[in-house]
């Protein structure tokens, strides 16, 4: 009887250990797609040089693509959102966003333009007002 009982346990246990592998299988399919890591890297460089950072509205949990910066709107829906880029998504897949716009509007950047914008290599957009180049 005992016996039986362990067996019993070690074939249910095994059977969630299944289900959890199945599950997160799942979860692992359906995950959100990811920004190239070359361009987090330097959109996160390029707004820290200039002193800014992303709203709470895009860049939710550090990941660029996220929020309204991907919902496959156009950026003119968000005109309060400042700084903001768009990102397409559809890359490899489904599985890789690619930033292709940068919006910085009316927030007196000042410095040389960032080398690092040549790692922005699908941006088809630069939308950077009052600007002073030093
Ligand atoms: C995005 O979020 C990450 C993690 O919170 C942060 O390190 C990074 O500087 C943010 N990027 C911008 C552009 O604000
Ligand atoms: C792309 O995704 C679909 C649906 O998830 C899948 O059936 C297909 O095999 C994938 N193609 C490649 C090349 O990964
Ligand atoms: C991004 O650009 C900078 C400046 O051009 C370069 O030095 C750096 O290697 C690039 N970073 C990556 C991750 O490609």
């Amino acid at each position: 009887m005992q016996r039986r009982r362990r067996c019993v346990g070690g074939v249910s246990g095994q059977l969630v250990w299944l289900l959890l592998v199945w599950s997160w299988r799942m979860v692992g399919a359906q995950q959100a797609p990811k920004t190239d890591p070359i361009e987090v890297a330097a959109l996160n460089t390029i707004l820290h040089r200039w002193g800014l950072k992303a709203s709470s509205q895009w860049n939710i949990s550090g990941e660029p693509c996220s929020g309204f910066a991907s919902d496959g709107t156009d950026w003119d829906h968000y005109r309060d959102i400042n700084p903001f880029i768009k990102c397409v998504c559809s890359y490899d897949n489904s599985t890789t966003c690619h930033i292709t716009r940068l919006r910085v509007r009316q927030l007196n950047v000042i410095g040389p333009i960032p080398s690092e914008l040549q790692n922005l290599t699908y941006l088809v957009d630069l939308y950077v007002s009052n600007y002073y180049l030093r």
